[in-house]
């Protein structure tokens, strides 16, 4: 029997041998039957190729005592990093991020380690990258030759099938070339990974890395998803849930990114939304529960709509950049301000001449005002 004692399990160190060229990044949650063969069938596809196969271990079964052994038998080729016992922080995905912050390689291989991902693909997914300038090659079971025979039952083909879809509808930009956006085994430059801003939860983590990454090149790589070696998928419709949330977490935080035009879009328009409702209240208590002219009091409506509209859009939507806040609030309040005699003369012209309401004919203003505004406020006030 091994020693098990916490002192002899704890991670293992990496070697101080060159950098390799590849590390493969193992996340293993009890999978004691098939580290060995999955580290003979990687170093047999692997050849001369220098690399590190680095497992990110999370078991409650003997895998960790196995790897160690294979980890003395190959003191250099061979890593484990053990997590704190029982936490299994981020799950999946968040064994693959510890990983990713441990490698030293240019590239860095993902792959299960239930040999579902087939080890002789990983030289094509080096291969591609290298051909195709890729910043990351996905390999898929989607492309053409792609197969997924390991998935079992019609039940798990559709929802891999509607999980992907569904990404590829959310990030329809961005996940273009990526006919496989749930794929579990894929290549990333190392250097393009944002390791600090990944919040992994679970098994999506891919997604993760295209999108909080921003990955541009992506290239693909077909393959057939194998059946598992031995053992049991840790898949679980808790899985599935926690996948919709995170679905959820990451778009919102891509359209926060300053250079996101739909979620600038979007912004606006809750805002705009807000905007409305909050300068239709304020002209009614200013006209008809102070009984102030409707001119001066639409002037003080659109005062009071500016500075809630300043609060959602400069949090929620612009990049702040260097300038401070009371400078963007200075600039934003003059803009708007610049709009308000077109938006006075308006609503002046339709009480006037168009004999509507002034309730109502400030709605019109509004929609004009906010479309002029729209477009100029990103260009002046933030510059882009
Ligand atoms: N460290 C760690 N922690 N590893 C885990 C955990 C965990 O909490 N949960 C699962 N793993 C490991 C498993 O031991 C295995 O090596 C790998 O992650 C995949 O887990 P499976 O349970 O076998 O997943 P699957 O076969 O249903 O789905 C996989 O393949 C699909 C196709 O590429 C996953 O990789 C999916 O993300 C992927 O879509
Ligand atoms: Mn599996």
């Amino acid at each position: 029997m091994a020693d098990l004692s916490p002192t002899r399990l704890k991670t293992i160190p990496e070697s101080v041998a060159a950098p390799p060229i590849v590390s493969v990044v193992v996340p293993t949650r009890n999978e004691a039957e098939n580290v060995g063969p999955l580290v003979e069938r990687l170093r047999a596809a692997l050849g001369a190729i220098p690399a590190e196969i680095v497992f990110v271990d999370d078991s409650d079964d003997e895998t960790p005592r196995v790897i160690t052994e294979i980890h003395d038998q190959n003191p250099a080729l061979v890593r484990l990093v053990h997590r704190p016992a029982g936490a299994r922080p981020g799950g999946l995905g968040g064994a693959v991020a510890a990983g990713l912050a441990t490698a030293r390689a240019e590239w860095v291989v993902v792959m299960d380690g239930d040999l579902q991902h087939p080890p002789e693909t990983v030289p094509e997914l080096l291969a591609a990258g290298q051909v195709d300038q890729a910043e990351a090659v996905v390999a898929s079971r989607y492309r053409t030759r792609g197969r997924v025979d390991g998935l079992s039952g019609a039940f798990r083909r559709s929802v891999s099938r509607a999980t992907g879809t569904l990404a590829r509808l959310v990030f329809p930009v961005r996940l273009r070339a990526v006919t496989d956006p749930m794929s579990g085994f894929f290549a990333v430059r190392r250097d393009r990974v944002r390791t600090a801003e990944l919040r992994p939860q679970g098994y999506k983590i891919l997604l993760e890395v295209l999108v909080r990454s921003r990955i541009r090149q992506v290239a693909e790589v077909p393959y057939t998803f194998q059946p598992r070696h031995a053992g049991e998928s840790k898949a679980s419709f808790r899985e599935g849930l926690r996948y919709l949330r995170q679905l959820a977490v990451l778009r919102l935080a891509a359209m926060r990114r300053p250079d996101s035009a739909l979620g600038r879009l979007a912004g606006f328009a809750a805002a705009g939304a807000l905007g409305t409702a909050v300068n239709s209240a304020a002209l009614w208590a200013f006209g008809e529960a102070a009984g102030l002219p409707y001119l001066l009091a639409a002037f003080l409506a659109v005062q009071v709509a500016i500075v809630g509209n300043f609060a959602i859009v400069d949090r929620l939507v612009m990049h702040p950049g260097e300038r401070t806040t009371s400078r963007r609030f200075g600039r934003f309040l003059l803009l708007n301000n610049t709009l308000t005699p077109i938006h006075l003369g308006l609503l002046y012209a339709l009480v006037q001449l168009g004999g509507l309401h002034y309730l109502s004919a400030n709605l019109v203003a509004i929609v004009v005002v906010f479309a002029l505004r729209y477009a100029v406020t990103s260009a002046w006030v933030y510059g882009i």
